[in-house]
């Protein structure tokens, strides 16, 4: 197992001896601006492309609270502490300047970071020789926003925030509707450098929603642009640093190359991912053994990438009518059984969520590519949100749960990944 992993786990005693004070003075923002002097354009959302944008990353809730107030997203993170940053080239789209670009997500809007010529882009960095028209996009992690508040196991976080916003890409994509392709094997050093991000901003990971212009090289563009802080606050964090650094060399990857299939009606679709929300608790409401089917079947989908890891899911079946209750997993019943109570009190004993949820999830790894395999649990949990809320069901992410207890509740000793809960 990765020995970030391992020294990042949580147990019953951990989250007792070990109790997370957080420094209020030092919480860093959410937002990352580039200055004025780039050129930005506000998204126009009666235009398709720009409306296909703001369905990945937008804002579209506000919260108050005695101290003030803050923005929900169209994509969920841990905490809404949103440590992620998106980036894109685009090229060829109607009505958009070929470059690339920084979306903007405090205004809405997008920053022309850098301008782009028919023969040198980023495609060489993506591994792509010929120009691709449409969209390459760069997810970041800004990993101070979320280790402020969760510490060392805050890069887990980050891996799977950028999954969501992975997921998020594919949800959008579908409107067009277009393909989407991982890809986790750009050249995160060299881009990281590009993009002057010192050290406490990393790409995590691409994804291609383009197709190849036959015939029309390009050439890997070099640029170097500014440090731009996207956090106001910053505390090193020395394990999470070699966690990164370490996990950037890919082995044996292997293609997934079947690409998934969802049967969303688009509108329906569109008014999903634009009012998705994670359910504060539910009310141990039961969920049809259809809605189960329905969603299974989303979150299987293959994931199409240059990466693709086996992520393994179990399910704990507490309220599905007309299916026994117990563990399940990969289609087969492993123990029936009731097996509720445990299942909330595995996720740090957030019960209103995984006991009195329908269903709870675990998901589990035993792949080598971390940051591949973590990517695509965020991927995961992404599409369970997005086919559960289509259905009208509520689920939550679960970021925190007993590492060892999970493993030696559904026997394996792989690297537990996420937990999530659907219900009602
Ligand atoms: C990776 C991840 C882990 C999460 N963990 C928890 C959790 O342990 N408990 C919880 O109540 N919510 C959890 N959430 C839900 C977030 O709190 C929620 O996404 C965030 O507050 C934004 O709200 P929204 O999803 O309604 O937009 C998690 C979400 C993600 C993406």
């Amino acid at each position: 197992m990765f020995w970030y992993h391992t020294s990042t786990k949580h147990s019953y005693n951990s989250v007792r001896t070990n109790p997370n004070r957080l420094s209020w003075e030092d919480q860093p923002g959410t937002y990352k601006n580039y200055p004025g002097l780039y050129a930005k354009y506000k998204l126009d959302l009666e235009n398709k492309e720009d409306n296909l944008l703001y369905h990945i990353a937008g804002l579209t809730a506000k919260k108050t609270y005695p101290g003030g107030e803050y923005y929900l997203r169209i994509n969920p993170s841990a905490g809404a502490l949103y440590p992620n940053e998106l980036y894109f080239q685009s090229r060829g789209v109607e009505g958009r300047k070929d470059g690339i670009y920084h979306y903007e997500v405090s205004s809405s809007s997008l920053t022309l970071l850098q301008k782009i010529t028919e023969d040198e882009g980023l495609e060489p960095y993506f591994g792509y020789k010929t120009a691709m028209r449409g969209y390459l996009f760069l997810i970041s992690a800004i990993y101070y926003r979320s280790s402020w508040k969760y510490k060392d196991r805050a890069f887990r976080y980050c891996l799977l925030d950028a999954g969501h916003l992975l997921g998020s890409i594919e949800a959008s994509a579908l409107l067009k509707p277009h393909a989407v392709q991982m890809v986790y094997t750009i050249e995160r050093e060299k881009l990281n450098r590009m993009f002057g991000f010192e050290d406490r901003e990393w790409f995590l990971s691409g994804c291609s929603m383009a197709v190849p212009v036959h015939g029309q090289e390009v050439s890997a563009l070099e640029f170097e642009l500014p440090y731009v802080d996207g956090s106001g606050t910053f505390e090193k964090n020395p394990l999470i640093e070699q966690a990164y650094h370490e996990t950037l060399t890919m082995q044996a990857c292997r293609r997934g190359i079947k690409a998934p299939k969802f049967t969303y009606q688009t509108m329906k679709l569109k008014e999903t991912i634009f009012t998705r929300r994670s359910q504060r608790g539910f009310n141990e409401g039961a969920i049809t053994k259809g809605q189960f089917n329905y969603i299974m079947d989303a979150i299987y989908q293959p994931v199409l990438s240059d990466c693709d890891e086996e992520v393994s899911v179990y399910i704990v079946v507490n309220r599905v009518l007309d299916m026994p209750l117990g563990l399940y997993w990969d289609g087969k019943y492993i123990e029936y059984g009731d097996f509720a109570r445990k299942a909330g009190y595995l996720s740090l004993e957030q019960y209103s969520l995984s006991q009195q949820g329908a269903v709870a999830f675990f998901l589990t790894s035993k792949g080598k590519n971390y940051q591949a395999l973590y990517q695509k649990a965020g991927i995961i949990g992404h599409r369970l949100y997005v086919a559960s809320l289509y259905m009208s069901i509520g689920c939550s992410g679960i970021g925190a749960y007993y590492d060892d207890e999970v493993n030696a509740f559904v026997g394996n000793d792989e690297m537990v990944l996420y937990a999530l809960a659907i219900g009602k």
